[in-house]
């Protein structure tokens, strides 16, 4: 029988006049070859980031609404950290800052090694603390189950005390292929010495061995996407003068960021999970983590599309040209968000809905405004206080990136009460 079978496999066939065996091995492997490639491309497609790479998966690439993208266009990371940004015309910071590229360098010296080489003892670093890791275990219980506030995508936050009774934020970055040192540096260099009523205070951080954290002033109430998205939508919903306190102050946030610093910060990932609020409904922009430093020569760099489904601004995602107006776009998502109370983007919903600006256009366009309001909300906002938000919000999501607001600008038209129609 196996003779018979030795026979047969050293016959030659007409496949190049390969003997039996032969075609018959090249057939497993490239059968194994495929498997192996679907299953990587299957498992490549199921990543918490997918890449993006053309411009149809700009609009909607994903299954899931608000999900991470990351595309390479070009990186010019080595801009980011070119200088930390500072308030303009403030002498106090001007002086700091001549001293900044020393107290720069010598961290960049310390950290990509790991190792606390200054730090250990909480040390102030001028603007913040340099936190222990024994520290940091201490006021989180050692990362006790029930300080977990959340995960995102670059990492686990716990909810601390500090031995003075300050509550703290505990950012514990992911350590995935030196994305926890990325995302490290750039959030202390954009935010890590600016303060501003509605952006989250960087307290301090933690870096031993490859460890790296980042520690953040507690806000107390949650975060804008649990507000009108989570279990507490229907049964307590935010009322209307919630929410336009909640966009007013994440507008002003911005336009901190992009015109009172130099250079200017484009957050790149605003997004309602990361507008957190206080009991009082001040807004508090947080998650720096993705944010670019514009010096004032520059108008525009080319970057890797870095953001989340739904809120990137169609030319940054198309070219990855990215200037502050990519921000004003997210926020304008953003806004539609808070008016409507929908996702920007949500599949379960009908063919024509799926897209919140598509959407949100046809029925304004329709005359049909007030339908589009969150239906949620026991008490309607005023006709008038309606149609400024979403005129406002429809300018903030112009196709042509110029034609957009400042965020200065958004500011004044949703304060104002004489908004011209
Ligand atoms: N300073 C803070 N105070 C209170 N809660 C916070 C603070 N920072 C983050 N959180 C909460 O921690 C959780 C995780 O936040 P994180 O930013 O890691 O994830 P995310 O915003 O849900 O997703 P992504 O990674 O896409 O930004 C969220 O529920 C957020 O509201
Ligand atoms: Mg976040």
């Amino acid at each position: 029988m196996s003779q018979k079978i030795l026979h047969r496999l050293s016959q030659t066939t007409n496949v190049f006049g390969l003997k039996l065996w032969a075609v018959v091995t090249i057939c497993t492997a490239m059968v194994i070859l495929v498997t192996v490639f679907v299953v990587w491309v299957w498992g490549f497609s199921n990543r918490r980031r997918p890449k993006l790479s053309s411009s149809h998966h700009c609009k909607l690439s994903s299954s899931k609404a608000a999900q991470r993208i990351a595309a390479a266009v070009a990186d010019e990371s080595s801009d980011m950290f070119a200088s930390q940004s500072v308030p303009r015309n403030e002498s106090s910071w001007t002086d700091e800052s001549s001293s900044r590229t020393g107290s720069r360098s010598s961290w960049s010296a310390d950290f990509p090694g790991g190792g606390a080489a200054a730090g250990g003892d909480g040390s102030d670093l001028g603007w913040g603390q340099w936190y222990t890791l024994r520290e940091i275990e201490t006021a989180t219980h050692g990362f006790a189950e029930d300080t977990l506030l959340g995960e995102g995508g670059y990492g686990i936050v716990y909810r601390g005390e500090l031995p003075n009774g300050t509550l703290v934020a505990v950012k514990n970055l992911l350590n995935n292929k030196g994305q926890a040192e990325r995302e490290f540096r750039v959030e202390v260099e954009a935010i890590g010495r600016v303060r501003h009523k509605n952006l989250v205070r960087l307290l301090g951080y933690c870096a031993e061995g490859p460890q790296r954290m980042l520690v953040y002033e507690y806000v107390d109430n949650g975060n804008l996407e649990q507000w009108l998205h989570g279990p507490l939508a229907e049964s307590n919903p935010l009322t209307w003068e919630a929410r336009m306190r909640i966009v007013l102050g994440t507008a002003k946030a911005l336009a901190y960021l992009h015109e009172a610093l130099e250079p200017k910060v484009v957050h790149r990932d605003i997004k309602s999970s990361n507008i957190l609020v206080d009991t009082t409904w001040n807004a508090k922009v947080s998650d720096f983590g993705l944010a670019k430093l514009l010096g004032s020569d520059k108008t525009h760099v080319t970057t890797r599309v870095m953001g989340t489904f739904g809120y990137v601004a169609p030319e940054y995602c198309n070219t990855g040209l990215l200037t502050e107006r990519s921000d004003v776009y997210s926020f304008g998502v953003l806004l539609m968000e808070v008016i409507t109370g929908r996702d920007p983007v949500d599949y379960s919903r009908a063919t024509g809905e799926v897209n919140l600006v598509d959407w949100l256009k046809q029925m304004v366009g329709n005359r049909r405004s007030e339908e589009a309001a969150d239906p949620n909300m026991r008490v309607k906002p005023t006709t008038r206080a309606l149609k400024r938000a979403l005129l406002v919000s429809l300018r903030c999501v112009d196709p042509d990136a110029q034609k957009r607001p400042k965020m200065g600008h958004v500011v004044h038209m949703l304060e104002a009460d004489d908004f011209p129609f």
